[in-house]
């Protein structure tokens, strides 16, 4: 909905498609239906599960792709939270980013930001849920701050002046979802955890949320939310993005 939104409001149009509409549900090979695409668009998004897709996609198209959500990297979200970091706290240097729950996507590409955008981040993870090792370790091996991976929520939140959630049970990721809410458990940013981070703390929250599992309504629609600024983020971010490319 925000790219499509977004297109529009720069005056273009959009074709919506799902891989089942496409050739690719017939047998079309990655390669074919991005040189195909290629011939038609002026740019693509795509939302897919594995990333391998979408580098096989590129890897084939002489037009800009633009990942919308792959299994291990969610770069877009990354984006429009860079924004609202920036908008709420006026800068991303000498920041602490608490990031609780699952090591997924939209982790990973926090990680990536913390390093390029020099700000520190604790990632708090069930063990077996960290972020993508590769991803970790590549972002380290630049990075000025620090960026490191907990067990324990509260030290994460500890003095945090962002403290991020995602949901437990990403995309792709649905039959996994009743043994990860137990290893979850804990892993929830609620009023309590709150209090361990900085007072005038934002909270972020890629959407959408699971209210009751990694955050209590109290905290999503309490003071401290920047949720749907960040929900709105995306739009703009995305505009700016496609401006980029495109233009
Ligand atoms: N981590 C989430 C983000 C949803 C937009 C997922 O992949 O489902």
């Amino acid at each position: 909905m925000s790219f499509e939104a977004g297109i529009y409001q720069l005056g273009g149009n959009t074709i919506a498609m799902h891989t089942s509409e496409l050739q690719l549900g017939r047998g079309e090979t990655i390669g074919d239906t991005a040189r195909t695409l290629s011939r038609y668009l002026n740019g693509i998004v795509i939302r897919t599960f594995s990333h391998l897709t979408l580098e096989q996609f590129s890897g084939n198209s002489t037009i800009p792709v633009i990942n919308g959500l792959s299994d291990i990297h969610h770069p877009c979200q990354a984006l429009a939270d860079l924004m609202t970091i920036h908008e709420k706290k006026g800068g991303f240097k000498g920041l602490k980013v608490a990031f609780i729950g699952d090591g997924n996507n939209v982790c990973n590409s926090l990680i990536e930001a913390a390093s390029m955008m020099e700000f520190d981040l604790a990632a708090a993870c069930p063990e077996g849920f960290e972020p993508d090792a590769g991803v970790l370790d590549n972002a380290k091996s630049f990075a000025k701050s620090n960026i490191i991976v907990l067990r324990d929520p509260m030290d994460a939140a500890d003095m945090a002046d962002v403290v991020y959630t995602d949901t437990w049970v990403s995309m792709g990721q649905e039959k996994e979802a009743e043994a990860k809410k137990k290893k979850f458990q804990g892993y929830q940013i609620n009023s309590r955890l709150l209090s361990c981070s900085k007072k005038d703390a934002t909270v972020l929250h890629c959407l959408p949320a699971h209210r009751g599992q990694e955050i209590t309504d109290e905290v999503m629609d309490g003071h401290h939310s920047a949720v749907f600024d960040q929900a709105e983020n995306r739009l703009h971010t995305q505009k700016a993005l496609l401006e980029m490319l495109i233009k």
